[in-house]
């Protein structure tokens, strides 16, 4: 098979790219390296099956030259995650999320590619009145500019896939961790912590309940339900049936460092705008797949530890 992989030097893609590569897959691959990382890459540009592009989605001329009619599926992965700093430029989950995902799909219908995968996210959800949370549940209020940018970005997959016949599986992800990890609460914790061992701050009270992933568990979510699902349009939680505090991941992090900083908190039930205080999907929709995560939260969180210490470049430090 032939995909083609936006965001493929993000963080997740990158692990989709080795993985489909490793199954035998032609892959092209497509990012503007915003927050991506040619490193990520390594592995995936040793192959002859491999094709990298560097291009914006927002370049739709690019786009369309790139994305060929002879590729069965698109993995939709390119996206500013950054939940914490949309308000600060608050049309950039618009255009890099919402906007980006339109050229895509538009780039598909004319080339009658037929199938999606697309990364969304368990912010979806907002702050859930349902915990543990299914896929049908009501989306409440959305309380991000990131999460309202994927709802938008969900509901044109949706009405392109029944307009132009295309099939859309969706993964709603909940945090994601583990090796390559470039952006999120254990990257910052740990680069405050190489800057000053004896001293944290977080955001909020540090009772935030959350769950996490370890990334191949995700990629291995994935390639399950695209290899099983006959639906048009098929959504998917993916998360692990677990939960932890901030403060019980603060304490994996220092154990895996071996430090004991002094704990400063912001203060109050939420880091940010936008942050949601409980976040606990349900799997049961992909477990019935045969799907189940192999690590759980905190060997996720050490691995993650564990690469960041191996891989200082990341943090932007000479090695
Ligand atoms: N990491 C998580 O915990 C998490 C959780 C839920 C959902 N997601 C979703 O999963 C996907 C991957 O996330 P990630 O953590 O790997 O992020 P990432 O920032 O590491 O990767 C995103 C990639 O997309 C590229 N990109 C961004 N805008 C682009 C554009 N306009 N054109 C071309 N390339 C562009 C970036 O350069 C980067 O390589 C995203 O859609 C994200 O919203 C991630």
């Amino acid at each position: 098979m032939r995909y083609f992989v936006t965001g493929c030097a993000g963080f997740i893609a990158s692990h989709l790219v080795d993985r489909l590569l490793k199954l035998g897959h032609e892959v092209v691959g497509y990012d503007n390296f915003s927050t991506g990382f040619l490193q990520f890459l390594e592995h995936a540009k040793k192959s002859a099956n491999f094709t990298l592009i560097k291009g914006d989605l927002l370049d739709i001329e690019r786009l369309t030259k790139s994305l060929q009619a002879d590729c069965q599926a698109v993995f939709h992965f390119a996206a500013n995650a950054d939940i914490k700093f949309g308000i600060k430029h608050p049309d950039k989950d618009l255009k890099q999320n919402t906007l980006a995902t339109f050229n895509i799909l538009e780039v598909m219908r004319q080339k009658k590619i037929q199938c999606i995968i697309f990364a969304s996210t368990g912010s979806v959800y907002g702050e859930a009145e349902q915990i543990p949370t299914p896929e049908n549940a009501m989306f409440p209020i959305q309380t991000s500019l990131y999460a309202a940018s994927k709802v938008a970005a969900e509901a044109l997959i949706q009405a392109y896939a029944e307009a132009f016949n295309i099939q859309a599986i969706i993964f709603r992800f909940v945090s994601v961790l583990g090796e390559r990890y470039s952006h999120g609460h254990v990257f910052d914790f740990y680069k405050q912590l190489l800057n000053d061992p004896k001293k944290l701050r977080i955001l909020g009270d540090g009772r935030q309940c959350k769950s996490y992933l370890y990334v191949q568990d995700c990629i291995d979510g994935i390639l399950l339900a695209l290899e099983k699902v006959n639906e048009k349009i098929n959504i998917f939680n993916l998360g692990t049936d677990a939960t932890c505090l901030v403060n019980d991941s603060i304490q994996c992090i220092t154990e895996a460092l071996q430090l004991s900083p002094d704990l400063h908190y912001s203060g109050g039930q939420r880091g940010w705008i936008g942050d949601n205080p409980f976040i606990y999907l349900d799997i049961n929709k992909i477990s019935k797949l045969g799907w189940k995560p192999k690590l759980n939260i905190q060997e996720s969180v050490v691995r993650t530890v564990n690469y960041l210490k191996q891989n200082p470049w990341i943090l932007g430090i000479r090695v």
